[in-house]
């Protein structure tokens, strides 16, 4: 139920590491915005670790950026439009800093740079820079090229290995961004569902190579992190060879990981319904550390509507595999996204939704307007709804799910989750973690100290959480870039 939103500033906060920052004279600041799914948060903390490298540091005021860096996401029209409203704000700001002699690169990375290329520097010509998701390993050379006065637009599909030329993230950087990590092994997209502009700004579907995955994930491990979300588009079409030269698919790669030293927990997003394969089913079974909790969207409970989205399934064999997987994992609960008002959907065909959600009874879920985007199939169909009715069944929907929610997590009262504990709590004498359904968890700090997985008994539930034994004050959430368990929503 949250819509997309965004997170602020610095790619890496020194904290923790095995070296202090030094704060070299000279060196230039970036701040770094980031917009749409985890993929883009992934995405920011490599440029940032690559812009590191040539000597800028991240700061949380936009005000002292000698480089402001958006990436950006063109999922819904809103989205796309909030990178403007942003770029007149930095135009002033940086017409503020050119009075104090100062001067200001502008970046837009991502999504909306990968859909829009040179037409953004049209509309904000305070721009200096746009560069898609297929060519961050060039950001250094590009803004070099932007310091001898010439705009740049990087939006070709790069022939090499963009994660092969990224430079690697150091343990300082994975540490200062505590115990939990995102790791893109998938990205781009073949299917083409017709409401979506993903297949036409992160490309055809491309697997990292297994050999790079386990490299990247061992770093992680002896940098301190304990659990790896695998992202990619559609994740679950992840396909690679192992060591010996095997075909695997995603339940195989979760295998291998789940035997590096330190890991402790594995999750991975998002899933698209047609690649749920039977060794990724098993591996649910199988490993401990995979969370059992898991996102598979299925946007519309309506066959008719489902056809018209190119989802290449129908709801009877979506709940046919949910049923797959439960016996392989009873104690697995469900996340989803759904569209309300794909162009044609008829009040039968909303329902349908809604009985769909009654069946299923998601432990979380977001819901979407269905917003026409430009090149899409679907801004071209006849049956555009009106707001109103769209607004009408979003709340509906909402009202459903909510109450799902709520009571899943009342489900919960007294029993023991582990919880992987992440940071400091709100208030003295606590601490905050992760429950293995992405819920926090509130419990009293003597319990274990970060980076540490306990058991804890839950007590009671806060309006965004969960409480452990020896907590009794109700707490208000706590916000990570980790927190959001789909592909769309940051912080
Ligand atoms: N690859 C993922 C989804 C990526 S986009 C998948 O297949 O599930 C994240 C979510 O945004 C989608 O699941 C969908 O619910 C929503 N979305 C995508 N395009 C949209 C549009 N044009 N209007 C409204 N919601 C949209
Ligand atoms: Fe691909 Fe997902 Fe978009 Fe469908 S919704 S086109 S599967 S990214
Ligand atoms: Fe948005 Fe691109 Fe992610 S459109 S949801 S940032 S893949």
């Amino acid at each position: 139920m949250t819509d997309i939103a965004s997170t602020k500033g610095g790619f890496s906060t020194a904290a923790g590491g095995d070296a202090p920052a030094q704060t070299r004279p000279n060196t230039r600041k970036v701040f770094v915005k980031t917009y749409g799914c985890q993929m883009n948060v992934y995405d920011s903390q490599r440029m940032g670790d690559a812009l590191a490298g040539e000597g800028y540091e991240p700061t949380l005021v936009i005000e002292e950026a000698d480089l402001v860096l958006l990436n950006t996401c063109h999922i819904r029209e809103k989205a796309a439009e909030k990178i403007y409203s942003e770029l007149g704000r930095i135009r002033d700001m940086k017409a503020e800093r050119a009075t104090r002699g100062l001067e200001t690169r502008v970046a837009v990375a991502g999504c909306v740079a990968q859909a829009e290329g040179r037409e953004i520097i049209a509309r904000a010509p305070v721009v200096d820079l746009v560069i898609g998701p297929q060519t961050y390993h060039r950001l250094p050379q590009a803004l070099a090229r932007v310091s001898d006065g010439e705009k740049v637009v990087e939006t070709d599909y790069a022939v090499e290995d963009k994660f092969a030329e990224l430079p690697k993230s150091d343990r300082r950087q994975i540490s200062g961004r505590g115990v939990t990590a995102f790791l893109t092994v998938q990205e781009g997209c073949d299917k083409f569902c017709t409401f979506c502009v993903v297949p036409y700004t992160r490309g055809a579907e491309v697997s990292r190579p297994f050999a790079q995955l386990i490299d990247e994930a061992r770093r992680l491990a002896e940098a301190g992190v304990r659990e790896v979300t695998l992202l990619g588009q559609n994740v679950n079409a992840w396909d690679g060879e192992d060591e010996a030269g095997r075909p695997i698919g995603l339940g195989g790669l979760l295998h291998r990981l789940a035997d590096i030293p330190g890991l402790a927990r594995l999750r991975y997003t998002t899933s698209h319904p047609r690649d749920m394969d039977g060794e990724l089913v098993a591996a649910h079974r199988d490993l401990p550390g995979l969370m059992p909790y898991l996102h598979l969207p299925v946007q519309s409970g309506s066959d008719t509507i489902l056809k018209a989205m190119n989802r290449k399934h129908t709801a009877d064999e979506y709940l046919r595999l949910l049923d797959t997987i439960r016996a392989a994992r009873p104690d697995i609960a469900l996340s989803g996204d759904f569209i309300v008002g794909f162009p044609g959907e008829s009040e039968a065909d909303f329902e349908a939704t809604m009985n769909l959600v009654r069946t299923v009874r998601y432990a979380s879920a977001f819901t979407f307007k269905y917003s026409p985007r430009p090149g899409t199939p679907g801004a071209e169909m006849d049956g555009h709804l009106s707001e109103a009715v769209k607004d009408e069944r979003l709340q509906a929907l909402n009202a459903l799910l909510r109450q799902h929610q709520t009571e899943f997590a009342q489900s919960l009262v007294g029993k023991r989750l582990s919880v992987l504990i992440e940071k400091p709590g709100r208030h003295p004498g606590q601490i905050a973690g992760r429950s293995p359904y992405l819920q926090p968890v509130v419990l009293p700090e003597e319990i274990g100290v970060i980076g540490d997985i306990v058991e804890a008994t839950i007590t009671s539930t806060g309006p965004n959480s969960l409480l452990a034994e020896g907590m009794t004050k109700p707490v208000a959430q706590f916000q990570s870039p980790q927190e959001a368990p789909t592909m769309r929503s940051v912080a």
